[in-house]
């Protein structure tokens, strides 16, 4: 089953509305991410946990557009691992398949969702991650103190997929730890499971997060490409015309 995660108000976008909410590409982006999900073979539920106050307009995202997996719409936590924990305790039975993803992530795809949980045949913890293209400092007190070979870091995504039995455990550790803080499930594992192998399933580019207002606008113009996913590398044709800049480059089809 997967858990969308739209318990968040979107306050880098700081608009009046979750940005969940907001449509790029004449849709909502809640309802472009529960599209994928409803439509992937490998999904048979969806439990939505929508920001609190905001559940009505999920529940008419929902109903608008037919989806039929979509069992639960209930509202999230003060965090986004609060939202997790309130989804845990919402979901069963223990040996499930369960996939955690960002709302705000949706231009997601199938193939992402099912190498995701063809990995929970192996593993009891699986995370989405892409390539660092910059190179990623460390810095405490103003001063860089670390920079990590680029070749071991990655960027993490959603989802982020478990065996029920574990997320579950791993959330119950950290229940009793007082300093406990993640901004990702992933890290709770790691953290209170160091003995949960969690390998890791390659995302993409175009599974960016909608967090800041220019990503609103990156989202749109992806969807409006069409296909979502410009060639890599670029066709020969597609090159000269950048190059000389007399047609315009159209990708996907
Ligand atoms: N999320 C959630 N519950 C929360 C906070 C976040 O389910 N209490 C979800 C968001 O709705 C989003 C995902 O987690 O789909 C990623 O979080 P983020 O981009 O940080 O979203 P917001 O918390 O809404 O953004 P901000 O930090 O700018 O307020």
């Amino acid at each position: 089953m997967a858990v969308i995660l739209a318990g968040g108000t979107g306050a880098r976008v700081g608009l009046r509305v979750p940005k969940q909410l907001l449509k790029v590409a004449g849709k909502p982006l809640l309802e472009h991410t529960l599209d994928v999900f409803e439509t992937s073979p490998d999904i048979d539920e969806i439990l939505v946990m929508m920001a609190p106050g905001w559940t009505e307009d999920a529940e008419k995202i929902v109903r608008n557009a037919g989806f039929r997996k979509v069992t639960r719409i209930l509202e999230g936590g003060a965090t986004r691992n609060d939202t997790t924990r309130l989804a845990l305790e919402a979901i069963g039975p223990d040996d499930a398949k369960v996939l955690f993803h960002d709302a705000v992530r949706p231009l997601v795809d199938h193939r992402i969702i099912a190498d995701c949980v063809r990995a929970l045949d192996h593993f009891d913890a699986v995370d989405v991650a892409i390539p660092s293209a910059d190179t990623i400092i460390v810095v405490d007190d103003g001063l860089i103190t670390d920079i990590p070979g680029r070749d071991r870091l990655r960027r993490g995504q959603t989802p982020q997929a478990f065996r029920l039995s574990t997320i579950r455990r791993a959330y119950e550790l950290a229940a009793k730890d007082p300093h406990f803080t993640a901004t990702d499930d992933c890290s709770v594992v790691l953290r209170y499971l160091p003995d949960v192998p969690i390998t890791v399933v390659e995302g993409s580019e175009q599974n960016m997060k909608v967090t800041y207002p220019i990503d609103v606008f990156l989202a749109d113009q992806l969807f409006r490409l069409g296909s979502h996913t410009p060639p890599s590398p670029l066709s020969s044709d597609q090159a000269s015309a950048m190059l000389t800049g007399k047609t315009l480059v159209v990708f996907g089809g």
